[in-house]
């Protein structure tokens, strides 16, 4: 897994401070949320929330309600809930899941807003990345959420955030590989319209379900922990090269068995590669010919999922008979969307921001 402990507060100094506004990017992701802010904090947070089981759980975590990767290390006394399906806020379908899942997402939201260290009378402006093509609806349940938290809240599209985190103001796509959605967004010095972002949902979890349905089809007596094929995942998890073996013990009616996964892993995380190649080839064919290039030249890989070896090389070899493509990642995939954010809301002059 990418964190073993919640990041704490780091200073990040490239930004002017000013006493009375504090802007901050926010990332709402599926499995990790990150945040950054004016007053120099670069913060992440798992993004999930655990309420003890019963008494004895209470007893045990201490709190009503615990949030973070302090949940995982205490997942055996708590209900788990995830605030963030498929990058968006999720409601439940049954009723008592239901107004769990609005507590779980209430106070996710409260947990974030109180990380981030606002100073008695400073104005809050938050910037919120949401997928590429989220609903209306969607980032409605944004604003709704953060209502009576913060001064003044933008929600736009996440991988939007990334390209003007990293001064790319011009001609680019970027293809955001995370838990819940696979984002891909053409950037061609405006503000991106429908027809310039498509939303997949074979992103990381769809490659671990598929990883554990190939496993349990091929040992069914296998106790397979998902947990741990995850961590396996993000050790090896590589595209391009033949697959070198990957040896794992399971336990199969009792006894260890040895096992190489290898081919498993090779053939889930394959999985995402259609959607990429077919819809970056398809921003790029159906561009103005005479920017072609420019899309080509700068296609950018964001998103943990950008962490699969070889993944670049992959893209522009399947892509090479276009012409010259070069694929480049993300400084810092945690990070990219929050920065984005925070970059964002600076530069916005504050008349122009809806106030809450
Ligand atoms: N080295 C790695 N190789 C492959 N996948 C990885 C690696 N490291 C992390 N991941 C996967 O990346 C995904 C998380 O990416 P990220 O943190 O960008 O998602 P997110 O922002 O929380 O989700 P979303 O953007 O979909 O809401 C997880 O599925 C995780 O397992
Ligand atoms: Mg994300």
């Amino acid at each position: 897994m990418i964190h073993k402990e919640d990041n704490p507060a780091t200073p990040y100094r490239n930004f002017q401070q000013n006493s009375e506004n504090l802007f901050v990017g926010i990332d709402l992701g599926t499995s990790q949320s990150a945040i950054a802010t004016s007053s120099g904090k670069l913060l992440n947070v798992a993004s999930v929330v655990g309420f003890p089981k019963d008494l004895v759980a209470y007893k045990l975590v201490g709190k009503s309600v615990v949030f973070g990767n302090e949940c995982f290390k205490n997942r055996m006394s708590l209900d788990l809930h995830f605030p963030l399906e498929k990058g968006v806020i999720e409601f439940h379908r049954n009723q008592k899941d239901a107004s769990r899942q609005r507590e779980a997402i209430s106070g996710f939201i409260n947990h974030i807003i109180s990380l981030i260290g606002r100073k008695e009378g400073q104005n809050l402006y938050v910037v919120v990345g949401a997928p590429a093509r989220s609903t209306v609806n969607d980032r409605q349940a944004v604003v709704k959420a953060m209502e009576g938290l913060v001064d003044a809240v933008l929600v736009v599209s996440e991988p939007f955030l990334v390209s003007y985190g990293m001064s790319v103001f011009g001609f680019a796509i970027i293809i955001d590989i995370g838990a819940g959605t696979l984002d891909i967004c053409r950037m061609h010095g405006a503000i991106p319209e429908e027809e310039d972002q498509q939303t997949f949902f074979t992103a990381g979890n769809q490659v671990d379900t598929k990883f554990f349905d190939l496993l349990k089809a091929r040992i069914p007596n296998a106790r397979i922990s998902q947990f741990r094929l995850k961590e396996i995942k993000e050790q090896h998890a590589h595209i391009g090269k033949k697959p070198s073996k990957i040896m794992t013990e399971f336990s199969v009616s009792g006894k260890l068995v040895s096992y190489d996964i290898s081919k498993e892993l090779y053939e889930s995380v394959e999985s995402i590669l259609p959607n990429i190649i077919k819809t970056t080839r398809k921003m790029i064919t159906e561009f103005d010919q005479e920017y072609q290039n420019l899309l080509m030249e700068n296609i950018i890989l964001a998103g943990c999922g950008s962490r699969i070896k070889g993944l670049d090389e992959v893209i522009a070899s399947e892509l090479s008979d276009l012409g010259e493509v070069k694929v480049r990642l993300t400084e810092d995939p945690i990070y990219a969307g929050a920065i984005g954010g925070l970059r964002l809301g600076q530069d916005m002059p504050v008349e122009e921001w809806e106030k809450l």
